[in-house]
């Protein structure tokens, strides 16, 4: 029998914003900042903070729901559920991805996360790829949920300032249409710069104790001039290779969708590739930077606006801790928003 080739095909996206929004001007009370400062150095005017109770699985279980609800399948055709995530619901076990399983009641499927900071959305379409061409899984949901707010540090003016919670989640299907199939798709890290852009506790370094509390090692930290300069070239060194070596110019690219860390990244970025301001999704001014939840959001932003038409290419790129980086190409094989 003559077996025939399977193809990932993104099928659907699906995202979830909590309600309370941290303003530029809600920070200028908590710490010494100022609207003007973080709009000219970032763009990012608010960010949305998730409820006390509200948690990363129930956010990831939200956008998971509308995900597969706009696929068009059942939750029992869903066969892997996997999570991207650094502020899981529980630092060692069970995964999140488990739980999220449980809440929109899919059992007995294989879940687990991963992580990849900010990169850990298209590092699972990596995966969901070849578990799918692999002919292993045939309906697999990824999310990326982040309760950033969990692990920023709101006495720190320099990382305060830059994140929110969300989440997003997208289904992919196995298909025979080589159409339908991603054209590319790239990750990598380099665990060198690792002090970059951390959370030292808690974990096997430092497991929880008076000293993790009073240095405050529970946070982020980021070295952020240093992340910001390396953000910006291997963001486009990465658009740069994938175009490059499937022959396609950067204008041809419809939806240019970056992570979402600071305005003055894409910007940079996009300049340096000649992306006209049409072709690049921008979220980060209302939604800060949620790891990573940021490209699912942003490509749901562009879903729900009615600009994202079957077929249509999309470009993804991405950047964080690790430091890891990803960029895919792949087209949008789900049914454009009415
Ligand atoms: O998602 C993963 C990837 N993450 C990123 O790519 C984030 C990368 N980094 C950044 O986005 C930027 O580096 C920041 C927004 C974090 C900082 O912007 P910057 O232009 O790199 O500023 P800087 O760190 O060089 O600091 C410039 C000045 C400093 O003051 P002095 O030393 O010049 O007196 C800072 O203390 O700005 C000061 N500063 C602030 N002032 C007002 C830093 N944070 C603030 C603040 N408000 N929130």
């Amino acid at each position: 029998m003559v077996s025939v080739p399977l193809y990932a095909s993104f099928r659907s996206i699906g995202a979830y914003v909590p309600e309370k929004i941290l303003s530029n001007y809600d920070l200028e009370k908590m710490v010494d900042t100022s609207d003007e400062w973080i709009i000219k150095r970032t763009g990012i005017k608010q960010r949305h903070i998730a409820a006390t109770n509200e948690t990363t699985s129930d956010m990831g279980a939200k956008a998971a729901l509308l995900a597969i609800e706009r696929a068009g399948i059942s939750k029992e055709e869903i066969d892997l559920v996997m999570c991207a995530t650094v502020t899981p619901d529980y630092f060692n076990m069970p995964a999140t991805a488990c739980i999220i399983s449980d809440k929109i009641g899919i059992h007995n499927v294989q879940a687990f996360d991963i992580s990849a900071a900010c990169s850990g959305f298209v590092y699972l379409l990596t995966m969901a790829k070849a578990f799918i061409e692999s002919g292993m899984k045939k309906n697999i949901l990824v999310i990326g949920a982040e309760k950033f707010s969990s692990i920023v540090d709101y006495t720190d003016r320099t990382t305060c300032i830059l994140f929110g919670d969300g989440a997003g989640a997208a289904v992919i299907c196995a298909s025979d249409k080589k159409e339908e199939g991603f054209i590319d798709i790239h990750a990598s890290a380099d665990g060198s710069y690792a002090d970059f852009l951390m959370t030292p506790a808690p974990g096997s370094v430092h497991p929880v104790s008076q000293k993790v509390i009073d240095e405050r090692l529970n946070f982020v930290q980021m070295k952020g001039n240093e992340t910001f300069k390396l953000a910006v070239k291997t963001l486009t060194k990465d658009v740069q290779e994938i175009l490059e070596k499937n022959s396609i110019k950067a204008s041809d690219i419809p939806h240019f969708i970056p992570h979402q860390a600071n305005y003055r990244i894409i910007k940079a970025v996009g300049d340096a590739l000649g992306m006209r301001e049409d072709q690049v999704v921008l979220t980060v001014h209302k939604y800060g930077n949620t790891s990573a939840a940021s490209i699912p959001m942003a490509i749901n932003d562009l879903y729900q606006s009615g600009k994202l038409q079957t077929g249509e290419l999309m470009l993804l790129d991405t950047f964080g801790g690790g430091l890891t980086w990803a960029s895919a190409l792949l087209p949008f094989c789900g049914k454009t928003h009415s």
